[in-house]
C-alpha cells in the first residue's frame, strides 16, 4: 500500500486521502481526494464523493482547454470553455459546501449533475472532430477531447448507476476503463515534457505501453506480455509485490510516479509545459483508480 492510498479516516464514514498521507496539503497545487470509507457502501455518500470529484475534474478539462486555446485562432472556443468552467467550479461548491444527500434525494441529485455534464460531453465531441478535421487550430489534441469527454461519459454511467441506489463497482469495468487512461495519461506526459527529459520521456512511453497491455490483454497475460516487452518499468512492482494484482500493482506503482511528477514540477525540477494543475489533475485520477479497485469485486 502507498502512502498515498493510506488516507485519513475522517468523519461521516469519510476517507480524505492527501499526497503525504498526512493532514498537511502540499500547497498551492495539491487538492484532496475524499472518498466514501472502505466500508461504505452507500449510495448517496458514493453520489457525492463521486459527483464531487467529476466536478471538479470537469472544471479542470475546461481551464485546461482555455489554456490551450489561443484566442487569436479559437476565440470563441475558449470563451465556451471558460463558460463551462464556471459551470463546474459553482456546481463543485455548492456540492462540496453541502452533505451527501437523503436517500429520497438522491435520484434528483445524480440527475442534476448528469444534465449538466451532457453538454459539455457534446461539446467535447464537436471540437474533438473540428480539431481532428483541421477545421479548429487550437493546441488541444483530439485525443485530449477524446479523453476527457470518456472521463465525462464514464462520470454519467457511474452517477446514473447509484442513481438506482447500486454503489458496488465492477472489477472489469474499472480495470477497463482507468487502463486505457493511465496509458493516455503517460502518453500525455510524454508529450509535455521538454524534449531534454530523455529519460522521463522514455519512462513515460514504457509506462503507457504496460497500461495498454493490461487494457488489451487483461490481468495475467497482460503483466506477462509487460514483462517481455518493457522490463524495468512498472512491471518492477509486479515482480516485487506478486500477491497484489498486477492491475492494482501498476495503479499505485503510476500513482506513485504522478506523485513524484507533480512534485518536480511544481519545484521545477522537472522542465515541461505541464501545468502544475494538470500534474495534479492526472495525480487525483490514479488515485481513484487505486481507491476504485480496491473496493470492486
Ligand atoms: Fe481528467
Ligand atoms: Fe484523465
Amino acid at each position: 500500500m502507498t502512502q498515498q492510498a493510506v488516507g485519513m479516516s475522517g468523519q461521516n464514514g469519510l476517507t480524505v486521502y492527501t499526497r503525504s498521507g498526512g493532514k498537511e496539503l502540499e500547497q498551492p497545487y495539491e487538492k484532496t481526494v475524499v472518498m466514501p470509507a472502505a466500508d461504505n457502501k452507500d449510495p448517496a455518500t458514493h453520489a457525492w464523493t463521486d459527483a464531487r470529484f467529476a466536478t471538479d475534474i470537469m472544471a479542470e478539462h475546461a481551464l485546461f482547454f482555455a489554456l490551450l486555446m489561443p484566442p487569436e485562432v479559437a476565440g470563441a472556443e475558449r470563451a465556451e470553455a471558460l463558460r463551462f468552467s464556471k459551470i463546474f467550479t459553482d456546481l463543485y461548491q455548492q456540492i462540496d459546501a453541502a452533505a451527501p444527500p437523503e436517500r429520497s434525494e438522491l435520484k434528483r441529485f445524480a440527475n442534476n449533475v448528469v444534465e449538466q455534464i451532457k453538454p459539455f460531453i457534446e461539446y467535447k465531441a464537436k471540437l474533438g472532430d473540428a480539431q481532428r478535421s483541421g477545421k479548429l487550430r487550437s493546441l488541444v489534441w483530439p485525443l485530449f477531447f477524446d479523453h476527457a469527454r470518456h472521463e465525462a461519459e464514464r462520470w454519467t454511467r457511474r452517477l446514473e448507476t447509484l442513481a438506482q441506489g447500486e454503489s458496488e463497482l465492477d472489477r472489469v469495468e474499472v480495470t477497463k476503463f482507468w487502463t486505457n487512461i493511465m496509458d493516455e495519461h503517460a502518453r500525455f506526459v510524454a508529450h509535455l515534457l521538454d524534449p531534454d527529459e530523455y529519460e522521463l520521456i522514455e519512462t513515460a512511453m514504457k509506462t503507457s505501453r504496460v497500461f495498454a497491455d493490461l487494457h488489451n490483454h487483461g490481468r495475467v497475460v497482460g503483466a506477462a506480455t509487460a514483462l517481455v516487452h518493457e522490463p524495468g518499468t512498472v512491471v518492477d512492482s509486479l515482480v516485487q509485490n506478486p500477491e497484489t494484482s498486477a492491475v492494482l500493482s501498476a495503479a499505485e506503482t503510476i500513482l506513485d510516479f504522478k506523485t513524484k511528477a507533480a512534485r518536480g514540477i511544481e519545484a521545477a525540477r522537472i522542465k515541461s509545459i505541464i501545468d502544475p494543475r494538470l500534474a495534479d489533475h492526472v495525480r487525483r485520477e490514479a488515485l481513484k483508480f487505486v481507491d476504485e479497485l480496491k473496493r470492486a469485486v
